[in-house]
């Protein structure tokens, strides 16, 4: 498979975002262009680690807590005219992060997908999620669902848009590493591999979704009595 070359197109709205949602890159503080670039390379690199488990073809990818959808723009350009679907907050300003809230901005990250060739991305607002929503080939969720988000909030929805096959890769945090062992196993997902993340917080693990998984309610269910509650978070949870 060949690398990418991807430069993301990045309007001044989605940059505020991003500076939040992916501000932890190195760099950050050398001014703007540096960041852009670190930024670039961070999504490059991103694909690299994980584009073995990528199904294929690729025609629609739901990102849970995909902010701007920096990584999906990414996707679409190897994968033309891919069908993004994004599920993250739809209005908070830039600046806000609140403990276990969405803080992204669906006006935003339309544009930023746009201009970046996406077209018509769709937004799933965490408030009101649709009881149907399509299958997709790939569940992505890159420091999000089950690094700060609990793996209980979105496991049913994932489900729902889940057919037998589809692949899921997610960045678990380290340290609540049983929230893939054990509730995943629970819900009848196969792993097919696992890359190092950039830091030691988290690790990027592939499943694929096993056929029994869709008694997707009784799954649910039996994953959400087995979360453990919120006390066993991390010291350094940020949300
Ligand atoms: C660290 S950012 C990662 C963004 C993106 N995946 C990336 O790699 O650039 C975490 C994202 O999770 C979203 N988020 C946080 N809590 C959420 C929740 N409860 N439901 C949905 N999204 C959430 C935030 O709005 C933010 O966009």
């Amino acid at each position: 498979m060949a690398s990418i070359d991807f430069t993301p197109i990045i309007p001044p709205q989605a940059f505020q975002y991003l500076q939040v949602q992916a501000g932890r890159i190195s760099k950050m503080i050398d001014g703007p262009g540096i960041w852009r670039a670190a930024y670039r390379q961070q999504l490059m690199d991103s694909y690299e680690a994980i584009k073995q488990f990528i199904p294929r073809p690729l025609t629609s990818v739901l990102d849970i807590g995909g902010g701007m959808g920096g990584f999906d723009a990414l996707l679409n350009r190897v994968h033309p005219n891919l069908y993004v679907a994004i599920l993250d907050g739809m209005r908070s300003p830039p600046n806000v992060i609140e403990r276990n809230q969405p803080y992204s901005n669906a006006t935003a990250a339309e544009h930023f997908l746009r201009e970046n060739g996406v077209h018509q991305p769709v937004f799933y607002d965490p408030e009101s999620l649709p009881d149907d929503p399509p299958k997709f080939d790939l569940v992505i969720s890159l420091q999000a669902w089950c690094f700060h988000i609990m793996p209980s909030s979105y496991m049913d929805f994932a489900l729902k848009s889940s057919r037998p096959g589809t692949v899921w890769i997610l960045d678990v945090r380290i340290m609540q590493r049983f929230w893939a062992s054990d509730l995943f196993s629970q819900a009848r997902l196969d792993p097919i591999g696992e890359a190092p993340g950039f830091n030691d917080k988290y690790t990027r693990m592939a499943f694929r979704v096993h056929r029994q998984c869709h008694r997707r309610r009784l799954v649910a269910d039996r994953t959400r009595r087995r979360w453990p509650g919120p006390d066993s978070r991390p010291s350094d949870w940020r949300e």
